[in-house]
């Protein structure tokens, strides 16, 4: 078996599980740790290391990061400690030893999982998966190519603030929102994104995807919206696939 540990680090927790990559499932159990507050390169670098020893794991480590990643480092911080700007995380996760860590966007590995392995598998024309959590993250593909970093979750929304501020799943839990006043809110973002990118579908992953039958039906664009097949182990099944294609 074809088996690599992938690990979905988020804002609130950070879980690993061994992936088969022949048939895209989580081989055994997965396990989660609370992400650190703060979360700081050290904290989370602790948290991390907890995590590859549970599994007792050695070998190439794929890791999906909440923030913009380049050649392994962060260059973002919008819902994690600011000081992972412009640092590694490729070495600061793979410096406790027998692991070479390979790390790229959550939303982004989510997106490629879901396009290998879960509804996006086939699709041809322009897709966008959307991970609704403490953020809001994207991932891009045309022909089942990704556009890698889109963080269209920032876009500036009415109040000049990030769009994720107004309609993730943080956002709903902040403001004391119902679900279907947030599902109208989402659906605004949605018109907006069809508006500037005419998607053919768009896959909604993330914490919030396995609520996706209450609120279906207020989700109105011309565009499909289907919810991810592997929810919210896509982040887990995507780090590792990317690692196998870097190691
Ligand atoms: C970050 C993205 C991330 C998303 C989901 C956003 O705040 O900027 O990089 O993909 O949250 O975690």
């Amino acid at each position: 078996m074809n088996a690599i540990l992938g690990i979905d680090v988020g804002a609130s927790g950070i879980k690993g599980a061994l992936v088969d990559l022949d048939s895209g499932r989580l081989y055994g159990e997965r396990f989660r740790v609370p992400t650190p507050q703060p979360s700081t390169p050290q904290t989370m670098s602790e948290a991390f290391s907890e995590i590859v020893d549970f599994f007792n794991y050695e070998g190439v480590v794929g890791c999906g990061f909440p923030a913009i990643v380049k050649n392994g480092v962060a260059l973002s911080a919008a819902n994690i400690d600011h000081s992972w700007i412009g640092t590694s995380i490729e070495e600061t996760f793979g410096k406790s030893g027998n692991t070479r860590v390979f790390a790229t966007n959550d939303a982004d590995a989510a997106g490629v999982a879901e396009m290998r392995y879960g509804v996006g598998k086939g699709e041809k024309g322009l897709v966008f998966l959307i991970t609704i959590g403490t953020g809001l993250g994207t991932a891009l593909f045309y022909k089942g190519m990704l556009v890698p970093n889109t963080e269209l979750g920032h876009v500036l929304w009415k109040n000049g603030k990030s769009a994720e501020l107004y309609c993730s799943s943080g956002a709903r839990e902040r403001l004391k929102i119902s679900r279907k006043e947030w599902a109208g809110r989402f659906n605004e973002y949605l018109h907006h994104l069809e508006r500037l990118f005419t998607p053919d579908l768009f896959v909604l992953g993330g914490g919030e995807s396995k609520f996706f039958d209450s609120y279906k039906d207020q989700l109105t664009t011309n565009a499909r919206v289907v919810p991810a097949k592997l929810l919210n182990n896509a982040g887990i099944i995507g780090a590792a696939a990317y690692a196998a294609e870097q190691g």
